[in-house]
């Protein structure tokens, strides 16, 4: 099992040791690349949503936010090009029978090279220290550099065969590399074809009057349609952008590594109108704005990188994605999207509507063009489980588990623990509860030694460990312990909301954006 094997089953078996996710309907054996949110995974969630919300909405005069529903009128997703363009290619393999994306089993051989180069630059950091120069290493190693050329290579190919849904030469490209199955090993393979994501699903109670309805495959549409309601009630004036947060859903064919590709999943998005000709400078600017938001969170600046798309989607005239460091390699997290006028314009001819705005500078109306951020709220999870999860070595041969999350988005803040069950301190313990959780999070903790409480709230990523023992009864202070570092300070109870709230809030990680 190769290292990143290894920490991924780590993170999946964690998260459902410690209730972050389960396997959805798991007493029924589960369903596939489908999974609930357990109790801490939901806190998790919940703040990793809200920190997004409100770098959104709350910071930016100049965006509100919408919840529109998952049911949409069929015609959306016609004039969304959905219908005829949200395809995935795909192959089966006739010894397996197992089906993949062609384009995925192209990228992952990609991968693989990209592994080798990494290795290598890996091996010549260590090798020459402080002096290491990695754009030099790159661009005079001869094996890094001829495998960074293969690698462009078949992505361009692939690029190329994607936008000309070249069916044909993208089997080519796979019997080329020699892809083999990854489950039979065989190259024997299925002609290329197209397959449409969406669900569909009907509305209405006779077979004969039903009405085909899909369920939403991304949650902008329920922007695009609502741009003018909005506009016109918020009286707002471009540019302005309109937020979201909901669920979305997907017939994935390659629905494996975990919540990374699920069929039912959640977006933010945020659709940011703009006047045709700035599209450039916003999409910049948007690109700029939400990398902050993440490095904010400070999980290493080495964790993310952009990707600029070769193969645009049907919509855009420009497009990247945020690709985060994951335990299988770097992957997309978040898109940034310049969708031009299409969507306006395309539900302008469906509906016969006008979906304009009056531009009193320019004294005149046009369809305004969008810059869109779509983010997938799991894969934000993934991410920062997965970057939080750490085995740490500890003095004596001992070692712990923690995760270490950035505080504001800890399910719980603080665990108050009292050293023992008698002498008053389980009571005591609990009115500090009492006092702390109007303002955070915050638990109890009495069973087990407290030095198993300690490594069970290190599992749990809760920041603050507090402890009353016998000297709390006297001076009404407590031991505070900060879950990274270990150390322990004691501190008044009185000064404990002060002290704690300043670092576990969502302003405090708002304000490092
Ligand atoms: N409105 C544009 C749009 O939907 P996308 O690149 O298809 O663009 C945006 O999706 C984000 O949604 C992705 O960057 C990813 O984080 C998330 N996402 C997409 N498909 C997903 C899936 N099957 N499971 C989990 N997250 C997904």
């Amino acid at each position: 099992m190769t290292q990143q094997t290894e920490q991924f089953k780590k993170v999946i078996s964690h998260a459902k040791e410690y209730g972050f996710v389960f396997p959805s309907s798991e007493i029924y054996d589960g369903l596939s690349a489908v999974y609930d949110y357990a109790q801490n995974g939901a806190a998790l969630k919940n703040n990793i949503r809200e920190f997004w919300w409100k770098a959104m909405v709350q910071l930016n005069e100049n965006i509100v936010g919408i919840d529109a529903a998952i049911f949409m009128h069929p015609t959306t997703w016609k004039a969304s090009g959905h219908v005829d363009a949200f395809n995935d290619p795909l192959i089966d393999n006739k010894t397996s029978k197992k089906r993949y994306r062609a384009d995925v089993l192209v990228e992952e051989y990609v991968a693989k090279i990209e592994g080798k180069i990494e290795k290598e630059i890996e091996k010549a950091a260590k090798r020459f220290g402080e002096a290491f120069d990695e754009a030099e290493f790159r661009a005079t190693n001869p094996r890094v550099k001829a495998n960074q050329e293969k690698a462009d290579a078949i992505l361009k190919r692939l690029g190329k065969s994607l936008e000309k849904e070249d069916l044909a030469d993208l089997k080519a490209l796979i019997e080329e590399l020699e892809i083999s199955c990854p489950e039979s090993g065989s190259r024997e393979w299925t002609d290329v074809k197209q397959f449409n994501l969406m669900f569909g699903t009907k509305l209405g109670a006779s077979a004969e009057t039903a009405m085909d309805l899909y369920l939403r495959p991304e949650t902008a549409q329920g922007i695009f349609v609502n741009f003018l309601n909005v506009q016109k009630t918020g009286r707002m004036k471009l540019p302005f952008g309109i937020a979201q947060t909901g669920k979305a859903f997907r017939n994935e064919i390659v629905a494996r590594q975990f919540i990374f590709r699920m069929r039912e999943f959640e977006q933010m998005e945020m659709q940011f109108f703009i006047a045709p000709g700035t599209q450039k400078e916003w999409y910049e600017q948007w690109k700029e704005k939400r990398m902050k938001w993440h490095l904010a969170l400070g999980m290493g600046a080495d964790k993310y990188r952009f990707h600029d798309h070769e193969k645009l989607a049907h919509y855009a005239d420009a497009a990247a994605d945020i690709e985060f460091r994951f335990p299988f390699g770097f992957k997309e997290l978040e898109g940034i999207h310049s969708r031009t006028d299409f969507d306006l314009g395309s539900h302008e001819k469906y509906t016969g509507k006008k979906l304009q705005y009056f531009d009193p500078e320019r004294n005149e109306n046009y369809v305004p063009y969008v810059v869109e951020t779509s983010i997938g709220l799991d894969r934000m999870f993934l991410a920062v489980f997965s970057n939080s999860l750490t085995e740490e070595a500890l003095e004596g041969g001992a070692s712990r588990t923690v995760l270490k999350f950035p505080y504001a988005l800890a399910p719980n803040k603080a665990a108050v623990l009292p050293l023992v069950k008698k002498d008053g301190l389980p009571e005591l313990a609990k009115t500090i509860v009492e006092e702390l959780k109007w303002h955070f999070q915050t638990v109890y903790d009495e069973k087990d030694a407290v030095g198993r409480r300690y490594r069970r709230q290190d599992a749990l990523g809760t920041p603050f460990c507090i402890t009353v023992d016998h000297q709390t009864l006297e001076d009404q202070t407590v031991t505070v312990r900060e879950r990274d570092s270990m150390k322990q300070e004691r501190i008044a109870i009185k000064a404990l909301k002060e002290k704690l709230l300043d670092q576990v809030s969502m302003t405090s990680l708002l304000k490092k954006i």
